[in-house]
């Protein structure tokens, strides 16, 4: 199997020690694993957390940054601080921030230039609203006003993370199957739109240690995005074990 990735969003849920116990434990009760592990937590965390896995492989993502390197931006993080404090990755355009922060494309296509500019890998969330909108037309719209102007050479950087908005918290996912269609179909819009082949593509909505496995076995899914699950130790160590 190929490496996959897999995401932990902790979302707005662990305080600082919990953040710090949490990572502590995993590294205690955790054995290798092949696949590449990001762990995403509030941004008042994130340093305490990478200095606790600056001697392991896994990394650290940020769940949100700016789009300027610095400036009169009062409450605002940079890709450039992020990554000068050694942070990998960032989430950009998660249905929670377009919902209660009224992020649009255009907004979310100006963070993914920044953080790329700065080094970042970008986890580009996208997904229909509803089950019944199964429109996939909505979907290569989203990415392509999401990355607009982005550099044939930084699509290494990038992830597109399926979330079907539906699936969120709703204990009800997409059957994997379906999601991987989905990652395939999203792959060959890319490779199509801009020559560009195999961008990676991974699945979140509702996953848990019973159903994660389905999802990781698919071809075209190259890892998963945690929500909930990852907030429990125990369930995050089934989700990332062999
Ligand atoms: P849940 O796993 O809680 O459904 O959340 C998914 C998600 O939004 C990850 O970004």
């Amino acid at each position: 199997m190929n490496k996959k990735t897999i995401i932990a969003n902790w979302k707005m849920n662990k305080s600082l020690a919990k953040s710090i116990n949490f990572a502590k434990n995993l590294i205690k009760n955790y054995y290798e694993t092949d696949n590449n592990i990001v762990i995403c937590p509030s941004s008042i965390c994130i340093h305490d957390v990478l200095k606790i896995f600056s001697d392991t492989n896994i990394s650290v993502g940020a769940q949100n940054c700016f789009w300027a390197d610095r400036g009169a931006y009062t409450g605002e993080i940079s890709a450039e601080m992020l990554h000068e404090i050694g942070v990998e990755y960032v989430i950009l355009g998660h249905s929670e921030r377009r919902t209660y922060l009224s992020e649009t494309n255009e907004i979310i296509n100006k963070k993914i230039l920044n953080s790329l500019e700065n080094n970042l890998k970008v986890i580009l969330c996208i997904g229909e609203k509803t089950r019944q909108n199964n429109n996939i037309n909505s979907i290569f719209t989203d990415i392509e006003e999401c990355l607009k102007s982005v550099p044939k050479n930084s699509f290494n950087d990038i992830i597109v993370a399926y979330e079907p908005v539906w699936a969120i918290g709703s204990g009800v996912s997409l059957d994997p199957e379906n999601a991987n269609i989905i990652c395939e179909n999203i792959q060959e819009f890319v490779e199509n739109k801009y020559d560009f082949c195999n961008i990676k593509t991974i699945y979140g909505g509702s996953l848990n240690p019973e159903n994660s496995k389905n999802f990781l076995n698919q071809p075209k899914i190259d890892g998963i995005l945690v929500g909930n699950a990852s907030l429990d130790l125990n369930k995050f160590i089934k989700i990332i074990s062999k």
